[in-house]
């Protein structure tokens, strides 16, 4: 009997494929690029499994023209690159990595914070530009974090671990979700409709899965909501922000600046964003520090060893 293929359609780390090599024939990608949909479909051409991430369109079309394929593992928590809905319906299994990366994209959550809200950014290209020749009282003034208002929209994992943290700068926590948390699961922190998230906290995280309901939460409207000396994380996806209005509010100055790691259509970012002195910008790193990025490719790997073992995945998204 001929051995199961399973497609690697980004490079991992060098040993990421290894535990399924004696199981498996593995087919790695040549080069690190991401593959457009029309390359996935060559790339993936009878395999039986595919170790995907972010970027990696597993459209309907995509999974349609691969009739052998039975698992996408998602290397990343979010799937949105994968049309669920068309998997499940064709017997396709998709996995991701939750866990293993909650404490890092918080981490990096505060991170950003931090950087705009001191304005460490902006500030730091200035002074590598020489432009520093004195100390003055109002050199760079910045927003207190301690003792202010954070407001988290999406109030899962990820959202939580922003919480805890947030206990040890002495702030308000509020959240908005789908549903609210039940006591002893909401980090101490009160859920809110969004409308008044958005005109009451000082700042503002998003850390809500990307779908066509989340799809600009936050656009025009939403930003002459809050407070114009509010900072704007996005640790999420890109395109729930709408990028033009948001560089838009943060040139007019209705909120004071923005730190993202997720943008409509990285990696290709919006002018206009990269013109904003105010936005800290960083290269979708949320869950990217050594240990969580080799964790995450590991959970991908033991997810195809699961299935080609015959055992159910053990982070399988579609049960
Ligand atoms: C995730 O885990 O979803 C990260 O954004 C990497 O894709």
């Amino acid at each position: 009997m001929s051995r199961p293929v399973v497609a690697f359609t980004r490079q991992y780390f060098p040993d990421t494929a290894e535990p399924l090599a004696h199981r498996a024939d593995l087919r790695l990608s040549p080069a690190d690029e991401a593959l457009d949909a029309a390359g996935i479909v060559r790339h993936v051409a009878g395999c039986s499994a595919a170790v995907a991430t972010t970027g990696c369109p597993f459209t309907a079309s995509v999974i349609d023209q691969l009739p052998e394929l039975r698992l996408i593992a998602n290397v990343g928590v979010g799937y949105n690159n994968i049309d669920v809905a068309a998997a499940t319906r064709r017997g396709i299994m998709v996995t991701n990595t939750p866990d293993v990366l909650t404490e890092s994209t918080a981490d990096m959550a505060w991170a950003l914070l931090l950087a705009a809200g001191r304005r460490i950014g902006d500030s730091e290209r200035w002074l590598r530009d020489g432009q520093w020749n004195r100390w003055a009282i109002d050199l760079w003034l910045g927003a207190d974090l301690h003792g202010t208002t954070l407001g988290i929209v999406g109030m899962g994992r990820i959202g939580r671990a922003i919480a805890r943290r947030a206990k040890g700068f002495g702030m308000n926590v509020i959240y908005h979700n789908r549903r609210t948390l039940p006591a002893g699961e909401d980090e101490g922190a009160r859920w809110v409709d969004k409308a008044e998230l958005l005109s009451t906290a000082d700042h503002v995280i998003l850390v809500v899965p990307y779908s066509a309901e989340t799809h600009h939460i936050i656009g025009a409207e939403q930003l002459a909501a809050m407070k114009r000396t509010a900072v704007l994380v996005n640790i999420g996806r890109g395109g729930l922000v709408d990028d033009v209005a948001l560089a838009q509010a943060l040139k007019s100055g209705q909120i004071a600046s923005a730190g993202l790691d997720v943008f409509e259509n990285e990696p290709r970012i919006h002018p206009d964003l990269l013109a904003a002195p105010n936005a800290v910008l960083t290269p979708h790193i949320g869950s990217a520090t050594f240990r969580t990025r080799r964790a995450m490719c590991d959970l991908a790997v033991a997810n195809v060893a699961d299935w080609l073992d015959g055992k159910p995945p053990r982070t399988l998204v579609n049960k």
